[in-house]
Formats: structure tokens, sequence, C-alpha cells
């Protein structure tokens, strides 16, 4: 299990997080929901180990890792699908993915970029091109492809289908449907579309101005409640 407490984190003099608490179980979906600068990017990256968090705990399977770099929290069994893909554009779709695969020499290797082309028939033809080359929905399949090429237990995913066609949305979630039922996966949502959030995830969290103000299972989720949370009103 990944799980946060009373997690605090900002930038400089700002505060953004203010004591977070939140679990995510193996091999369970969780959605998290909230406006924009509600703090769902710093929490998912104080998770990665991208952002030292300035209060709290981060831990995994019982183990303490908050203040550790990425590299420490991709060994951990932590991989980012960062907000805006964030691909190594001077490298081709096929060196993404090696990159990332050498990060995690170290683990079970249940996805090897063979196995991941082999997965996504349509990036392997386009495997020598520059990443940024590609379409949106297809970068962001390169984006989930290269978190998954670490083999990761937890996988936060930030806005993965923001911009996309219905299409590639359904595609990339396709992709994540497909990988959880390879491994016990388990998955993080950030994803504006709150319907789309819930009907993807087994339990959510509502996030306002970097608390936690509402969470439950998905399939009871009051939706009124859920837009109240959302914009505070
Ligand atoms: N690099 C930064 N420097 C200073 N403040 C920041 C930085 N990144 C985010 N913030 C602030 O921290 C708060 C939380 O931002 P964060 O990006 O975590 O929100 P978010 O929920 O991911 O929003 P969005 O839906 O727009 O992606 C906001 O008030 C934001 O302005
Ligand atoms: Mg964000």
């Amino acid at each position: 299990m990944l799980c946060t407490e009373q997690l605090c984190a900002g930038y400089g003099p700002f505060q953004a997080l203010f004591g977070v608490g939140l679990r995510l179980e193996e091999a369970e979906t969780i959605a998290l929901i909230g406006a924009n600068g509600a703090g769902k990017t710093t929490l998912l990256r104080c998770m990665a180990g991208a952002i030292r968090p300035s209060g709290g705990t981060i831990t995994v399977g019982g183990r303490e890792t908050a203040g550790r770099d990425e590299l420490h929290q991709l060994r951990m069994g932590i991989a980012l699908v960062p907000e805006g893909r964030k691909l190594f554009p001077t490298l081709t779709v096929r060196e993404n993915l090696e990159l990332a695969q050498r990060a995690s020499l170290e683990r079970s290797p249940t996805w090897t970029v063979e196995s991941l082309f082999d997965e996504l028939p349509a990036l392997a033809a386009l495997q020598g091109r520059p990443a940024t080359a590609l379409s949106g929905g297809q970068q962001q399949l390169v984006a989930i492809a290269r978190a998954l090429a670490t083999n990761p237990d937890y996988l936060l995913c930030d806005e993965i289908s923001l911009g996309l066609s219905p299409a590639a949305v359904d595609e990339v979630y396709g992709l994540l449907a497909r990988a959880r039922r390879r491994t016990r996966l388990a998955v993080l949502l950030v994803e504006q579309n709150v319907a789309r959030a819930l009907g993807e995830s087994e339990r959510f969290y509502c996030i306002q101005k970097g608390r936690i103000v509402l969470e439950g299972r998905s399939a009871d989720a009051d939706h009124a409640q859920v837009a109240q949370a959302y914009f505070g009103v």
C-alpha cells in the first residue's frame, strides 16, 4: 500500500498541501478530483519524489519514503505519468522507453520494451520517430508506456486524457485496463472528466485548496456532493 499522512508541501513560502491523507492499495484504482490549483499535481509529484514535502509521511509497504528522490521512488515501485507528458523530445519513441527500463533493473520485468511494443503495435511502427513528432494521443500512450517500462506497482496518472479526442481517450484507458489485467497494478487517476474519473475508479478523493474534503466509493458517489467539493460552493 502507498499511503500519505498529514502531508504538507509547497513552493517556497507558498503552501499548497495541508495535511493530506490518502491511500492507494494494491490492484485498486482511485480517482483524485479537484479544481485547477487544488494541489493534485503537487500531491502526485510528492509521492513520486519530485517535490520534497515540508511535513507528514509517505509510506510504501510501511516504509517511510518522504523526501526521497525520484529514482528511489521508482525503485519502490512508484511511477508518474506527468501532466503534459514530458517526453524526452530529442529521443525516439524507443529511446524514451529504453531509458525508463534502465531505471528499473532491479524490479521484476513484467514489461520490457518489446512486450510494450507487442501491446501497442501502432507505436511499434513509429518507434524510430522522435517522440514529440507523434499525435497527442500517441504521445500519451508513449508516456504511459514509459512509466510501465519501470514495472511499477503504483502508477500515478496526471491528466492523461487532457486535450485528446474521444477515441484517443478510450485508447489511453484501454491500455491502463490491459496493464491492470497483466499485473496487480494500482492506479491513481487525476482526471478532469468527473464522470469518467468515477467510472474508471473504485474509490475517489476530492481535494480542495490542498485539503481532502470528501472521499468514498466511486459507485456510491453523490455527484452533487462531488461537484460541490470540486467547485467549493
Ligand atoms: N512551481 C510552482 N511554483 C509556485 N507555485 C506553484 C508551482 N506549481 C504549482 N503552484 C501552486 O500550487 C497550487 C497547487 O498547484 P497544483 O499544480 O498542484 O494544482 P493542480 O490541482 O494540479 O491544478 P491543475 O488542475 O491546474 O493541474 C496552486 O496554487 C499553484 O498555483
Ligand atoms: Mg495539475
